[in-house]
């Protein structure tokens, strides 16, 4: 377990007082006096080039920080955590997700037990399971071919697999087609089946605990869905399960048999790469998942060995924590310049808010410090004709994370070259501004000058990998992943509980009482009112 942050010691104090040096210090000034400043402000790994030159940094801010990692002890805790220690305290559990993308015959223990050879059990059921179906070997009800993937899961039973299934959309298996069913809202479930052919269509129910509301009232549906066209005995031909809890996967009436577990020790936000990738697995290929998987790796490799100054997750994880402590910045833009990784911004939301959205720390005490930023983002160049207007004029400050691509994967190069021009363009405004001088020098009238001034010193960080790869994403979700744990380290937080979305659920099943008539639960005056007036108006 980690001691609380103490942010009266001299790392802490230290950085408070190197932060008061950055008054007035630009970086076109740093750029200026350090024309080796890209170079001394980056890094690579795993495919992946960091340029963080663009930050509001010095190597005395990087000694401090690196300082400050070390107090806290993150090199300890690191191996603690790939070492299957139980570091999720709260929920009395490992946070052991490196084991999944462990090649075969590495021994990684927890609890005393080696769970590689079970991992790779997983996988290799699943791997014959997306055989089957893509060799027509699996067929449905009726002796069609399956053609169409339903995933009915929620939070990381749903958001990891739709994000890989945009990403890797240049590796798809032919023919086949992959949809989503998260929200509770009916219009879900409408609309994805809108068409279908509950012939061609299996349906994987994607839950670590097999009890949430959303997933379990979805599966229903389906169930309805397929028995009223196929009949009853159709379930097991077009219904898999993906869960830890196999007791509750009988009691829903499927065959274990067809049923991919997994362990408590993965966390939902941490289990794309579990079974709960099924669904990609079943739309982009076995080898494909299996060099995904090889990309996470390699960034947990990179992770445990790589000194701390070189280190991708960890400069990423303390120059998060630079901005949130430092500089009161309370978001952070992750804008990916790749249409196909249009929902990673979303999926970096639960894995980074849902990690590090505490306030006490490992012993129940306040945290002394803010936690975890608001992750927000849309792909470029969309969000430049939107809200981008904000993070080069507002008067907030938005670290970005640019992500793009050398490489295009549409056959439109021309595009791909403007995409990343922008990209490109985006970094060096947001550092270098545009000065009233400069404005005048092009005969901008006077009255407008204090419009069109762009402060500049706005800091971002551009990732850019040769080509949006399955082991590129692997490498890349792992990167946020410890660089997420680096952050919850050294603010002495569980980065892997939630016990914040409970509160939520207990009141929704009371007020779902109190709908329906069966319990009738006392509340306050809005929460009456707004249950009468939806009781009064809801129609039939
Ligand atoms: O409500 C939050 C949460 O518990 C997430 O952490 C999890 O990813 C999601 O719900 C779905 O849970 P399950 O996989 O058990 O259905």
């Amino acid at each position: 377990m980690s001691t609380p942050l103490n942010t009266s010691s001299s790392v802490w104090q230290d950085l408070q007082q190197h932060r008061q040096s950055w008054e007035g210090v630009t970086l076109r000034q740093l750029f200026h006096d350090d024309p080796q400043r890209a170079q001394h402000f980056s890094a690579e790994a795993c495919g992946l080039y960091l340029d963080y030159s663009k930050h509001l940094i010095n190597s005395e801010t990087l000694r401090l920080l690196m300082a400050l990692a070390r107090m806290r002890r993150l090199e300890e805790r690191r191996t603690a955590m790939f070492a299957g220690e139980q570091i999720n305290h709260t929920e009395g559990r490992a946070a052991f997700h490196a084991a999944l993308r462990a090649p075969k015959g590495r021994v990684m223990r927890t609890a005393g037990v080696d769970v590689v050879p079970e991992v790779h059990k997983v996988l290799e059921h699943m791997a014959a399971f997306t055989r089957s179906i893509h060799e027509g070997t699996w067929r449905g009800a009726t002796g069609q071919p399956i053609r169409k993937i339903i995933n009915i899961g929620i939070g990381g039973s749903y958001l990891g697999p739709e994000m890989a299934w945009k990403a890797l959309r240049a590796y798809r298996h032919p023919g086949m087609e992959l949809r989503f069913v998260a929200n509770v809202d009916g219009a879900t479930f409408t609309d994805v089946t809108a068409n279908l052919d509950p012939a061609e269509t299996l349906f994987i129910i994607s839950s670590k605990t097999f009890t949430t509301l959303e997933t379990m009232t979805n599966a229903q549906e389906a169930r309805h869905w397929i028995t009223a066209a196929l009949g009853e005995a159709a379930v097991a031909r077009h219904f898999v399960a993906v869960s830890t809890n196999t007791e509750a996967v009988k009691a829903f009436g499927m065959d274990t048999e067809h049923m991919f577990g997994f362990w408590d020790w993965v966390g939902g936000r941490y289990s794309m790469d579990s079974a709960i990738g099924l669904s990609t697995m079943l739309g982009v290929g076995v080898e494909h998942f299996t060099a995904l998987l090889a990309g996470f790796h390699a960034m947990d490799t990179h992770f445990q060995t790589a000194p701390l100054e070189q280190n991708l997750p960890v400069l990423m994880g303390l120059l998060a924590l630079w901005y949130n402590n430092f500089w009161g910045a309370q978001t952070q833009a992750i804008l990916p310049y790749a249409h196909d990784l249009a929902r990673f911004p979303a999926y970096l939301q639960q894995l980074q808010m849902e990690s590090n959205g505490k306030s006490v720390d490992e012993d129940g005490h306040p945290v002394a410090v803010d936690t975890g930023a608001i992750i927000w983002g849309e792909p470029g160049t969309d969000g430049q004709h939107s809200f981008y207007q904000l993070i080069h004029q507002g008067t907030r400050l938005i670290p970005c994370d640019f992500i793009g691509f050398c490489q295009p994967l549409s056959p439109l190069a021309k595009q791909h070259e403007l995409l990343m021009a922008n990209l490109i363009a985006q970094a060096e405004a947001l550092a270098f501004g545009k000065t009233a001088e400069e404005l005048r020098a092009e005969g901008v009238a006077e009255a407008q000058v204090p419009f069109r001034v762009f402060s500049g010193n706005r800091p971002s960080t551009v990732l850019l990998a040769d080509a949006l790869t399955p082991p590129t994403l692997g490498a890349l979700v792992a990167l946020y992943e410890h660089s997420v744990f680096t952050q919850g380290i050294i603010w002495g937080i569980d980065s892997f509980d939630q016990w914040g979305v409970e509160l939520g659920k207990v009141l929704a099943q009371r007020i779902v009482a109190d709908m329906r008539g069966t319990a009738s639960h006392p509340h306050d005056a809005s929460t009456m009112a707004l249950l009468q007036r939806y009781l009064q108006r809801r129609g039939a």
